[in-house]
């Protein structure tokens, strides 16, 4: 009988340690037939253009894709149009992983390391394809790791387009920038970039742009063609250079921390799903863009001036100072691995 005891006892010792090591469960869970339930993890993205821009529909399509793959194991709550916050503020929740992933802009990140100012040499990268195949490259590929420090993971990057000029009247030479306060992101490389042509740049956050065009806080913006016609610029920017003078592109990145505490098989089942979703929505960004474009003309509000080679010359030398300007901080090699991308 004392044996019967100390044997159950033991077994009851045993059962409660094997328990413990699955995470303390409930004992009515413990058997094969009733496995814990896995953990939901909740992935807060938020993001400042509207859900019918490139980011947008991104953002949409991996939260789509992911909860169907990974159903029950992953939430992705998107935020668009700046509804939970700004990007600069984006940036730091992500860093103290108060959101787990963002996609924000580039050029926004010259705090944290100067190397992303590559992307915003004036004129450096002609068209998308020339950015993707240098993002495609070993030291594209690379400056996905230029934030682990801060405890940032890139994932990926993704397009929006080329950024045009947009003003109260034809901006057709660069003396026309001369005295307009132009919004430019929070980079001092675009700033620099405005300051080079003469106009008055004034950093902002996106989502308060619209309004300070309509009062006439500003008098002028670059953005790409999906930002100014979701985003309305267009309805209080009377003139607008398609200048492709620059890009607009974001870094995918997720919060470290959160991102390596995630079970194996659903880190790369995600990361596999967003690099599924970049190869769709980087290709589609080109055409919403162009479509955006043709929007714009049609609506009738805004005149769009196409610039002869010989304006366009003129734009690139005067904003060339700014290459001499951010090269040494960015790394020659680095733009030289740009360039070389960029031919
Ligand atoms: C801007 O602030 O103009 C853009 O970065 C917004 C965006 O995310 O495309």
């Amino acid at each position: 009988m004392a044996v019967q005891v100390r044997i159950r006892v033991i077994l009851l010792g045993f059962w409660l340690a094997a328990v413990a090591a699955c995470g303390g469960s409930d004992p009515a869970s413990s058997g094969a037939a009733n496995a814990p339930t896995p953990s939901l993890y909740v992935i807060k993205f938020p993001h400042v253009t509207a859900p019918a821009t490139p980011k947008g529909q991104m953002a949409e399509r991996f939260k789509q894709l992911a909860e169907e793959r990974f159903p029950g194991r992953v939430r992705v709550e998107v935020y668009p149009s700046a509804q939970l916050m700004e990007d600069t503020e984006a940036i730091e929740a992500l860093a103290f992983g108060e959101v787990q992933m963002i996609a924000t802009s580039l050029s926004l990140y010259d705090r944290l390391t100067p190397k992303f100012q590559v992307f915003d040499l004036p004129f450096l990268f002609p068209n998308l394809p020339a950015v993707e195949q240098f993002q495609r490259s070993a030291a594209g590929r690379e400056l996905l790791g230029s934030l682990s420090e801060h405890g940032i993971t890139g994932l990926q990057f993704w397009h929006n387009g080329m950024k045009q000029f947009s003003g109260p009247r034809p901006i057709v030479t660069p003396q026309d920038a001369a005295g307009l306060k132009f919004r430019v992101m929070e980079s001092d490389i675009l700033q620099a970039q405005i300051e080079a042509v003469g106009g008055s740049p004034q950093k902002m956050a996106f989502g308060e742009v619209y309004q300070a065009l309509q009062t006439g806080t500003v008098d002028a913006q670059e953005n790409t063609w999906s930002n100014i016609y979701s985003s309305k610029f267009y309805e209080v920017q009377p003139y607008i250079t398609e200048s492709n003078h620059g890009y607009i592109g974001y870094f995918v990145g997720v919060n470290s921390a959160f991102w390596q505490s995630l079970p194996t098989d659903l880190r790369a089942g995600l990361e596999a799903t967003l690099a599924e979703v970049t190869e769709w929505g980087n290709v589609r960004s080109e055409a919403i863009n162009i479509e955006d474009r043709q929007r714009i003309v049609e609506s009738g509000r805004s005149e769009i001036t196409v610039l002869t080679p010989e304006q366009l010359a003129a734009w690139q030398t005067a904003m060339r100072p700014v290459w001499d300007q951010f090269r040494d901080a960015i790394g020659a090699e680095l733009v030289d691995a740009a360039l070389r991308s960029a031919q």
